[in-house]
């Protein structure tokens, strides 16, 4: 495992892969997650060197946070945890956004009980809430960083105008993001309009800054595994139904790029999950990389490579393909 440091976080020993733990627990709404497995997951990332771990109240709608308080017990003080904040839901699942004062601060007091903890090492805002004054929400986090609730902020989805006036009013140390060899510089999220652009904003953005910069959906959602194809399908209780990129015209021209990549990662002796998660860590501006996992061989894959060195002519060759693909 490597580890990096960023000026924004400077006491905290970051993998260069992280755990995102979304799919964590049988109720996460990602096929073939059972509890049993995921706490052995848990357990396996930590043997693995991951110190960074990724969580929020809606991921399993509570699911996540309780099994990960349950597994990290005896074992708080090997990781660096973060959670989020501002996205809440009715009895249907469907969310809405709340950064309100009193939404950050309720927020945040059951992430710190779910998660058996005193403390969050980053608080995230999950998505932007246009509804509530950024002052507002500035008033919550200073309320929970004096209270040594939380020891840091982070944004997520936020666009760069929106992060730069939150950062006049409170630190702000990480950036989180859509961001994967074929997603580089996309505008939605699972039909959700996205407020940046990850490869042309963010990540000069992050850098200079000094602020840590967090990849989410890696392996988009398992596609860049290499393991699915024009055919796959997902369950409709598997969130990945909902995102309307693994589906049509739109997902066969993705398919067809990582058949264009699949050479590549041949002729470099690497599998394409090493590929895809070598060429996030190699970035100088990604700190860790929130790859999702549900199982213990999965997550010790993903850790190896941190490993992974790609050469100069590897990376031509992938940008060969992506720019022949459109991407
Ligand atoms: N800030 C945000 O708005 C936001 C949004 C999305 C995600 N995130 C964060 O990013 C994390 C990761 O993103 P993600 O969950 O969307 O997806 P991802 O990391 O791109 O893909 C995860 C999926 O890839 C497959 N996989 C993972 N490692 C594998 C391996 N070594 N070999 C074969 N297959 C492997 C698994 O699929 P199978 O289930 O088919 O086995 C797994 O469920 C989340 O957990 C969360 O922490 C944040």
């Amino acid at each position: 495992m490597q580890y990096k440091t960023v000026p924004a976080l400077p006491n905290a020993r970051i993998s260069t892969i992280g755990f995102g733990c979304w799919s964590l627990g049988a109720q996460s709404g990602w096929t073939n997650s059972s509890d049993e497995e995921s706490v052995a997951t848990v357990y396996k990332a930590i043997d693995c060197g991951v110190t960074f771990f990724d969580t929020a109240p809606v991921y399993g709608f509570h699911g996540s946070e309780t099994l990960l308080g349950r597994a990290l017990q005896g074992k708080r003080d090997r990781i660096f945890l973060a959670s989020k904040c501002g996205l809440l839901w009715d009895d249907n699942h469907v969310t809405r956004r709340d950064l309100s004062h009193k939404a950050v601060i309720a927020d945040v007091e059951g992430s710190l009980s779910r998660l058996k903890t005193d403390h969050l090492d980053l608080l995230q805002l999950h998505w932007p809430d246009h509804e509530t004054p950024l002052e507002e929400t500035a008033r919550a986090l200073h309320h929970l960083l004096e209270q040594g609730k939380i020891n840091a902020v982070g944004v997520t989805n936020y666009s760069v105008v929106d992060t730069v006036a939150l950062a006049k009013l409170v630190p702000v140390s990480s950036y989180q993001g859509l961001y994967n060899l074929l997603e580089r510089n996309t505008d939605s999220y699972h039909s959700i309009s996205l407020e940046y652009e990850a490869e042309r904003e963010i990540v000069p953005f992050c850098l200079e800054r000094g602020m840590a910069f967090l990849p989410y959906s890696p392996l988009f959602q398992g596609l860049l595994t290499g393991r699915f194809n024009a055919d796959s399908k997902f369950g409709s209780s598997d969130v990945r139904s909902a995102n309307p990129k693994l589906a049509g015209d739109g997902y066969r021209r993705y398919v067809a790029a990582v058949e264009g990549l699949k050479p590549i990662a041949a002729a470099a002796g690497i599998s394409m999950t090493h590929m895809s998660l070598a060429w996030l860590c190699q970035n100088p501006a990604v700190t860790s990389v929130l790859c999702g996992a549900h199982r213990p061989d999965q997550i010790a894959d993903n850790a190896a490579s941190a490993d992974v060195v790609l050469s100069e002519k590897t990376l031509g060759d992938i940008k060969e393909v992506l720019e022949r693909n459109g991407l």
